[in-house]
């Protein structure tokens, strides 16, 4: 979902090293159809090349708060009044300083007092720099007054030192962006997600697990949040970045799973996205199964159901959600876990050569007890969307 779609977005650049990304960040606000104007402070300007700025632009930076031409137009005024939104990108300490002060005096420091958009800041400098209690109290500050901080990462910086004070990821601010104009339509509803594998040990260094990478419970995750849920994600192992602004449980067995899950309710919305072993060893060997005797006699029982559990306990969340993934009969199969578990909706996919497990797209059909819909094949995180569409709209016909 493109919220960031017809936005007018102003760029504030600022005198520093990370001045160069800037670049970035515009070029990806462009792609978003985002019209995007451009402020370079004096000191910007001896980092980078205006034209660089201005033929990504495809027009004028504004550099100048006395500048004839501009002034005539009241520029900072009106630059000011005609945006949704100032990134800062990246911010000095001199600049950050400047704000919490409410100093202006130039092109950019003014748009900034004369602005009610909403406003990012995007710091990058040197970890001492960052670390200085000056610093420190500013960024406090403007928090409080507003603004939206988009918090430098740690990793080598240009200076050759190791710290904190890396421009955040470009992707990622664009992101942070982007999640402030989605309507808060979940706000006050709160979810509990499973997603990814789980992982059952055979002895300490072996464990049956499957092929699920996650990808899809953490973009429920993420959309669900965006649109102001309070939002947990009970995650078994994989390689994912965890979504901002989401309180993420890492475990492992099907046991964890479901403690967990119990752990976390009462919750409005209850998504069993996991892929649960449906079967655990008896015993987990507390030393190495050695090959030299033979085939092991592993028995196994079965594994908690923790979509079973959640959906019959006394404290079932108003609307329970299960994922099915299946390899044949896909809806008869469905429709039977639907009864079977007790949920009110299941997402059926089918796994097939590229898509579902390990994939970024799936195909699913959606399920409840009068109607079989079948989405188109579409990546995960528009799955999610239609998914959150629908979590929106039941709670719009079903009051808290
Ligand atoms: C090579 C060089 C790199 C700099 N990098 C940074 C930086 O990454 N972050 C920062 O806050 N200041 C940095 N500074 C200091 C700023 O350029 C200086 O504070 C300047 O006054 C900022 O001006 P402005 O905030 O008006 O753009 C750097 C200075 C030099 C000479």
């Amino acid at each position: 979902m493109n919220v960031l779609k017809g936005k007018k977005i102003l760029v504030i650049v600022t005198g520093g090293i990370a001045c160069y990304k800037a670049l970035d960040v515009i070029r990806k606000l462009i792609e978003k159809d985002v019209s995007v104007d451009c402020v370079l402070t004096k000191n910007a300007g001896e980092f980078v090349n205006v034209l660089s700025f201005e033929s990504l632009l495809g027009k004028k930076v504004h550099l100048n708060l006395f500048s004839l031409d501009e002034e005539k137009n009241m520029s900072h005024i009106k630059l000011a009044n005609k945006c949704d939104a100032i990134l800062i990108v990246p911010c000095t300490a001199n600049f950050l300083a400047k704000i919490a002060n409410g100093i202006a005096d130039d092109l950019a420091t003014n748009i900034i007092l004369a602005s009610d958009a909403k406003k990012f800041i995007a710091p990058a400098m040197n970890t001492s720099m960052w670390n200085n209690k000056v610093v420190r109290k500013n960024i406090k500050y403007v928090e409080k007054i507003g603004f939206f901080i988009l918090n430098p990462k740690s990793g080598k910086l240009a200076c050759g030192s190791k710290g904190r004070g890396k421009l955040m990821d470009v992707d990622l601010i664009i992101d942070e962006v982007s999640t402030t104009f989605f309507e808060q339509k979940l706000l006050g509803i709160k979810v509990l997600i499973t997603t990814g594998p789980s992982i059952e040990k055979i002895d300490p260094i072996r464990y049956i697990s499957n092929f699920s990478s996650g990808i899809q419970g953490y973009e429920i995750a993420k959309i669900l949040s965006n649109f102001g849920a309070k939002t947990t994600l009970i995650s078994g192992p994989t390689n994912l970045e965890p979504p901002r602004n989401v309180k993420l449980i890492n475990v492992e067995s099907g046991e964890e799973f479901l403690k967990s899950s119990i752990a976390q309710l009462p919750a409005d919305v209850f998504i069993s996205v996991a892929a649960i072993s449906d079967w655990k060893s008896k015993k987990i060997s507390k030393k190495k199964i050695k090959k030299i005797n033979g085939v092991p006699n592993i028995k196994f029982s079965i594994n908690e159901d923790v979509l079973s559990d959640i959906s019959k306990s006394n404290k079932r969340p108003k609307l329970v959600i299960g994922f099915s993934a299946e390899t044949n009969d896909l809806i008869k199969n469905s429709k039977k876990k639907l009864k079977n578990k007790g949920c009110d909706w299941i997402i059926a996919n089918k796994i097939q050569d590229g898509v579902g497990f390990m994939s970024e797209k799936n195909q699913v059909f959606y399920l409840d007890k009068n109607k079989v819909e079948s989405w188109p094949k579409m990546k995960k995180n528009l799955v999610a969307l239609k998914l959150a569409k629908k979590i929106v709209s039941f709670f719009k016909n079903n009051r808290l």
